[in-house]
């Protein structure tokens, strides 16, 4: 919820209602069998970042899985700023987007979801890491549970089906069980340094594709590295946004297969996301990142020219 004493106000198939009018089937195969796509999206300074980029990734998703979402990609777009507007979000906001296909029957069978697909607009605001882990850098581990593989549902797909990342997170959650249940707050600094954050996931012969919900970069020698879409990874939006970027201020990028060996002997490794935004890693199980975030030139420069990028390339709210 925004704020406890306003409801929130969200987009459901059509409307704009009060998030408590919003009830979903539980015949809907978005519930039963994780049967549909979303986007996560954000919005800065009453302006959405790349929103035409998150359209066209929804509708591919959907595409894949033969999902009609039954919108144009103007109107899903309108339904987005019109739900930022319907808050009163003309600063910072996080935007969910989710499409199901509807009510069905028991069974699997989409062909019997006759209906319209179920489509919802949330906008909130998220919080993906305590602001400590974008001044000190994350803790990562790889991950024991591999990347989906790209013979079967494609990782390209932004799909309901996020049950291996968050095996994943139920791993990184187990490291951090001494903390018993402590909020990060009541952590000293030094038990905080060594909460686990993240983690990657490795493809199934062992090579580095994505975190749980963010893209992998590296850099090595002043060259920016990151594993191309091909080997199994989401097409992020701010993974592009950080490719372009680079090119724009004559960062030397490579799209390369990357293996643990290339994570450990990084001079600079950071995630990007449009939850997570740019955040710097400090280490990748235990291995320390170079020489410290401190010295991640190449990170920095990024992240100090991003602002500016996403200025650039947003869609105001309309008042
Ligand atoms: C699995 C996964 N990889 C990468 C990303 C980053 O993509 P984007 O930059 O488009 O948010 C996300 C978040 O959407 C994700 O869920």
């Amino acid at each position: 919820m925004l704020d406890s004493k306003k409801e929130m106000r969200v987009y459901f198939n059509g409307e704009i209602i009060p998030e408590s009018k919003a009830k979903i089937s539980i015949f809907d195969h978005g519930v039963l069998y994780g049967d549909g796509v979303f986007e996560g999206i954000r919005s800065y300074n009453g302006a959405v970042f790349k929103l035409e980029e998150h359209t066209e990734r929804l509708f591919a998703s959907a595409r894949y899985i033969s999902l009609d979402i039954k919108m144009t990609h103007e109107d899903v777009n309108r339904a987005t700023l019109d739900t930022l507007a319907a808050n009163d979000l003309y600063e910072n906001a996080y935007i969910r987007t989710v499409v199901t296909r509807g009510e069905g029957d028991l069974g699997i069978n989409p062909a019997k979801c006759t209906g319209n697909p179920t489509i919802f607009i949330i906008a909130d605001d998220i919080a993906l890491y305590p602001r400590f882990f974008y001044e000190n850098g994350l803790r990562v581990v790889t991950l024991a549970v591999p990347q989906k593989p790209i013979s079967g549902l494609s990782p390209m797909v932004k799909s309901l089906n996020y049950l291996n990342n968050i095996l994943g997170t139920i791993q990184i959650n187990n490291y951090n069980a001494w903390t018993q249940g402590r909020s990060f707050s009541e952590l000293s600094e030094e038990e905080k340094l060594l909460i686990v954050t993240e983690g990657i996931m490795l493809s199934a012969d062992g090579h580095v594709t994505e975190a749980t919900a963010d893209n992998v970069f590296i850099v090595k020698d002043g060259v920016l590295f990151t594993p191309p879409v091909s080997e199994g990874v989401l097409e992020g939006i701010t993974r592009n946004s950080i490719l372009d970027l680079a090119s724009e201020l004559g960062i030397r990028s490579v799209e390369a297969r990357l293996s643990v060996f290339d994570l450990y002997s990084a001079n600079e490794c950071f995630l990007t996301g449009s939850a997570a935004e740019l955040v710097a890693v400090r280490d990748i199980d235990g291995r320390r990142i170079g020489n410290g975030i401190e010295s991640f030139d190449v990170y920095g420069r990024l992240r100090a020219a991003f602002p500016e990028y996403v200025s650039r390339h947003s869609t105001p709210v309309p008042k």
